[in-house]
């Protein structure tokens, strides 16, 4: 008797959760956006072409691996780049430059940046810097605005 009784709810909930698993599934939850109307929508690589600085920091990522542009941050495989606009070749104080860029005799505006970056090799013969050519126009110049604004 006291067996039978418990037995019945238990069953019975079962069946419901059997039930609720039959019914139409709800969407998963990830699936569900939720946005407010006239929300922008979150940064994502269309929206940062449409503002220059999160597209050049967005193709700074490229050079990140080896630069940091943190002001007074320490050189990483290559030199620090905060303030490098204006700077000259191979002077950043504490980092081992090749013999090329020390000797290079550029001041880095915004167009010896722009063909360096086109070329590195081809712009300073020699130097240690072998990757991070960047063959896109608009990707240099979103670059060079970025790195433009930030001053050491
Ligand atoms: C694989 C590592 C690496 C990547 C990636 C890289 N660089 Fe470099 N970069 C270097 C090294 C090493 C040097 C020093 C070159 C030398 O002494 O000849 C350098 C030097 C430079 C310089 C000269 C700085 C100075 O103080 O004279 C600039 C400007 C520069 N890089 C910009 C960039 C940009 C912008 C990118 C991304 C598009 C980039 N680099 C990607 C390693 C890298």
């Amino acid at each position: 008797m006291y067996k039978a009784t418990l037995a019945r709810p238990l069953t019975l909930a079962l069946a419901l959760a059997l039930a609720a698993c039959g019914s139409d599934p709800e969407p998963p939850v990830e699936q569900i956006v939720v946005r407010e109307p006239g929300t922008p929508v979150a940064a994502t690589p269309d929206s940062a072409a449409a503002d220059p600085s999160a597209a050049g920091k967005a193709a700074f990522a490229a050079c990140a691996a080896c630069h940091s542009v943190e002001l007074g941050g320490a050189s990483g495989v290559g030199p620090n780049l905060a303030g490098v606009v204006g700077r000259k070749a191979g002077t950043l104080a504490g980092f081992a430059y090749s013999d090329a860029m020390k000797g290079s005799g550029i001041t880095w505006s915004e167009e010896e940046l722009d063909a360096f970056l086109a070329n590195p090799a081809a712009k300073v013969p020699g130097t240690s810097m072998a990757a991070g050519a960047v063959s896109d126009e608009a990707r240099r110049a979103a670059i060079i605005a970025y790195l433009a604004g930030i001053t050491g």
